[in-house]
C-alpha cells in the first residue's frame, strides 16, 4: 500500500480531543514570540482537518447538522470527494508532505471505514477509499464513549453521530480495524484519552518525535 511520509492522522470517536490535540500540537510549533524563524529546527507544521471548510465538506457539515437531509450512501460518497480535494488539490496533503510539512490531519480514511461502515456495510467505505494512499502515523485516541459523552453533551449542538450507542460502536470498529493500516505499513500509536489534555499531549508529542522528519529536520 503507498504510504504517504510526514503525515499523521487523528482518529477517535466524538469527544476524544482530537481537536484539542491537534490545537495544542499546533503551539508547539508555533516560533517564541519574537524569534526568528530558525531553519533546520522543526518541520513546517500543517494542521488540517477532514470534513474539510471546502465546498463539499461544507455540506457535509450542514448533513451532519441534520440541516440537509441526506441519505447515509451519499455521506459516504461525499466524505470520499471531499477527500479527494484536501488530498489533491494545491496545496494540499500530498504536496505538502511531498515537499517536508509536517501535515497532520483531524480524520482521514479510517473515519470513513468505522463511521461510514456502521452505516453503510464494510464494501461501499472500502470501495471508496481504496484507492487513497495512507498516513505513515495514526494516532488513535481511545476513550470510553461514556466519559466522552460526558465531555459533549454541553455542546450547543449534537451532531447525527454523536450518541451513546453509536459511540460505543465506534470504538470497537476502531479497535478491529486499525490493525488492518498496521499490516499495510502504517505506524498505529492508541494514546490514552482519558489523561489531562497536557498529559495526551505529551504522548501526542512523543510518538511524532519518531518520524524521521522530526530527526532530518532536528
Ligand atoms: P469532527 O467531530 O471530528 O469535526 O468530525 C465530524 C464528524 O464526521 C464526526 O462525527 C466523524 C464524522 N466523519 C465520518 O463519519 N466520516 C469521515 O470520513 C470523517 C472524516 C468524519
Amino acid at each position: 500500500m503507498n504510504i504517504i511520509r510526514n503525515f499523521v492522522v487523528f482518529e477517535g470517536g466524538d469527544g476524544s480531543g482530537t481537536t484539542t490535540q491537534l490545537e495544542l500540537l499546533r503551539r508547539r510549533f508555533d516560533p517564541p514570540p519574537g524569534s526568528p524563524s530558525l531553519p533546520g529546527q522543526k518541520p513546517l507544521l500543517y494542521p488540517t482537518f477532514e470534513p474539510t471548510d471546502g465546498p463539499v465538506g461544507r455540506l457535509i457539515r450542514s448533513g451532519l447538522r441534520g440541516e440537509t437531509k441526506l441519505r447515509f450512501d451519499t455521506l459516504a460518497r461525499l466524505f470520499a470527494a471531499d477527500r479527494n480535494e484536501h488530498l489533491h488539490a494545491a496545496g494540499g496533503v500530498l504536496e505538502r508532505a511531498g515537499r517536508g510539512e509536517l501535515v497532520v490531519s483531524d480524520r482521514y480514511v479510517p473515519s470513513s471505514l468505522v463511521y461510514q461502515g456502521i452505516e453503510c456495510g464494510d464494501e461501499l467505505p472500502l470501495l471508496l477509499n481504496n484507492a487513497f494512499p495512507i498516513p505513515e502515523l495514526i494516532l488513535f485516541f481511545d476513550l470510553d464513549p461514556e466519559i466522552a459523552r460526558q465531555r459533549i453533551k454541553n455542546r450547543p449542538e449534537l451532531e447525527i453521530y454523536e450518541y451513546l450507542d453509536f459511540q460505543i460502536k465506534v470504538r470497537d470498529r476502531y479497535r478491529s480495524l486499525l490493525p488492518l493500516f498496521r499490516s499495510q505499513g502504517s505506524r498505529v500509536e492508541t494514546i490514552d484519552a482519558s489523561k489531562a489534555p497536557e498529559e495526551v499531549a505529551e504522548e501526542v508529542w512523543r510518538a511524532i518525535q519518531k518520524m524521521p522528519i522530526i530527526h532530518t529536520n532536528g
